[in-house]
């Protein structure tokens, strides 16, 4: 079902987040289907590109797994534009609303719906929010929808002035703040996961639950991005939205409804009750030079500041102050340059305490976010056979092997249809942003500060800092690897 007659202007068209992340998306959505033919994209950004040229610049990124879909890509390049403007001037934005109401008047289109795309770093973002609400709203004569992209601001007090400036423009219900991760199947996965299984809905507690673990590991560097991400280090990038954002749906209480309110709603009070981190218990690592001297270490990036301290690597362990979680520790961590690339989240259960099995492996439910989307349940078993011992083993639910036929959308894909369809399950509400950012500001400042340690250097391509195995365990987490047991890690095919 599609609005037809939809407008999308991408601002920020010629960088880097609409080259990779934007234009495929809206492409994806358009090969499956699910962005009609009668849409018209517009490009919009200061560089000087014929709309040839600016075609020829998104195209290489489209993914087309067949050859039906090969054909699909001129068709969508012929509904895509650009326009070449300032972001400052009111010029521009009046030479585009020309162009979309004269479009919307040979459609026919009596309720315009119009959705703009700020691909934009942070300088200009309130800039064009605020020249796009003035020329190019169509008021209340339709709707209007504006997607912003991260950084929210970098602390609590920047993140407020943002939405100072913001809020009296564009009303929580036309903004849509992306957080990709929320897009992505398996974190869109966990509220059936959890409330539409009375087995699972049963155990979640600190009765049975006895740690908890989301981890983000990537295999490269800052790779060219280093100035950039020399200002931000890793818990602005990844740790304060993308892990905070799959912990809350993780842990929240039952919404009282699937309305996107009644979900953003438990999400708050989530945060709400995280005691304050504690700055003395956590582990923080920059990466140096690979041991094979091969990958360069973090300062070797030449955009970066000489001696910078920025974390590349932290673990944070944090605590519910609630019911439900109270005792449990749950860590967040995340790397860059480590040995392997992967998102996952462990729930790890209690051993059995009593009777003829003691010493026996925890329970562990694993939820593979990416690659290779899966979950399996660590569970023991009498070794098959004529043994009577016990054996680890698991129930696997490998997606590439349950569901061949499947189209997984991609985390923007899958957020870009939401917002065509209204729907704001999946986007941060401004007092969710406002708690995450009380929550990790301290601990930034103390970081950051005069007082903040030296990060701890691991080696490009190392499992993380060398205290991390013993840093886990002493906040709960226990490797548990009885036996030769192996989770048998499928390629898909
Ligand atoms: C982005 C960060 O938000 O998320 C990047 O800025 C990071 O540094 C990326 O690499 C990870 O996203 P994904 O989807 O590749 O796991």
């Amino acid at each position: 079902e599609f609005k037809e007659n939809t407008i999308i202007v991408v601002f920020g068209a010629s960088g880097d987040l609409a080259k990779k992340k934007t234009f495929p998306a809206l492409f994806g959505l358009f090969r499956e289907g699910y962005l009609s033919p009668s849409v018209k994209v517009y490009g919009y950004a200061r560089s000087k590109m014929t709309d040839e040229e600016f075609r020829d610049r998104i195209k290489p990124y489209f993914e087309t797994p067949t050859e039906k879909s090969l054909e699909l890509v001129d068709k969508f390049l012929a509904l895509c534009s650009y326009e070449q403007a300032a972001y400052d001037e009111p010029e521009g934005y009046q030479v585009l609303t020309k162009s979309i109401e004269a479009f919307e008047a040979e459609r026919g289109v009596t309720e315009p719906h119009r959705l703009f795309y700020l691909a934009l770093p942070p300088a200009v973002f309130t800039t064009v929010a605020e020249k796009v609400k003035q020329y190019c709203h169509p008021g209340s004569r339709g709707l209007a929808r504006l997607v912003v992209e991260k950084p929210f601001g970098r602390d609590l007090k920047t993140a407020k002035e943002l939405q100072a400036k913001l809020a009296p423009l564009w009303s929580e219900n036309e903004l849509y703040r992306i957080d990709h991760y929320l897009g992505k199947e398996m974190v869109k996965n966990l509220i059936p996961l959890r409330f539409a299984n009375s087995f699972l809905h049963a155990c979640w507690n600190n009765h049975y639950i006895t740690s908890v673990q989301i981890s983000l590991k990537e295999p490269f560097g800052t790779e060219g991005r280093g100035g950039y991400f020399d200002n931000i280090g890793i818990i602005r990038d990844v740790i304060q939205n993308h892990l905070l954002q799959v912990l809350t749906l993780l842990t929240m209480e039952r919404p009282i409804s699937g309305d996107a309110e009644a979900i953003r709603d438990e999400k708050v009070h989530l945060l709400k009750a995280i005691k304050p981190l504690d700055k003395k218990n956590i582990l923080v690592g920059q990466y140096s030079r690979s041991e094979d001297g091969k990958k360069p270490g973090y300062l070797d990036d030449e955009t970066v500041k000489p001696g910078s301290k920025c974390i590349t690597y932290a673990a944070i362990p944090l605590e519910i102050c609630n019911e439900r979680w109270e005792g449990v520790p749950i860590i967040l961590r995340a790397g860059k340059a480590l040995n392997e690339g992967k998102v996952e989240i462990r729930i790890q259960f209690k051993e059995t305490k009593n009777g003829i099995y003691q010493n026996v492996s925890r329970n562990e439910l694993v939820i593979r976010v990416q690659p290779n989307e899966a979950m399996y349940m660590k569970m023991n078993i009498k070794i098959p056979g004529v043994s009577t011992d016990v054996t680890v083993t698991d129930l696997d639910l490998t997606y590439s092997s349950r569901y061949k036929k499947f189209y997984i959308p991609q985390a923007y894909e899958s957020l870009i249809r939401d917002v065509l369809n209204g729907d704001h399950s999946r986007f941060v509400r401004d007092d969710e942003l406002e708690v995450s950012w009380a929550l990790f500001t301290p601990l930034l400042n103390y970081l950051e500060g005069p007082q903040g340690p030296d990060p701890i250097l691991y080696p490009y391509g190392a499992r993380g800092p060398e205290p991390l195995s013993g840093f886990l365990e002493k906040n709960g987490y226990v490797y548990d690897a009885r036996g030769d047991y192996q989770w048998p890690v499928t390629t898909p095919d």
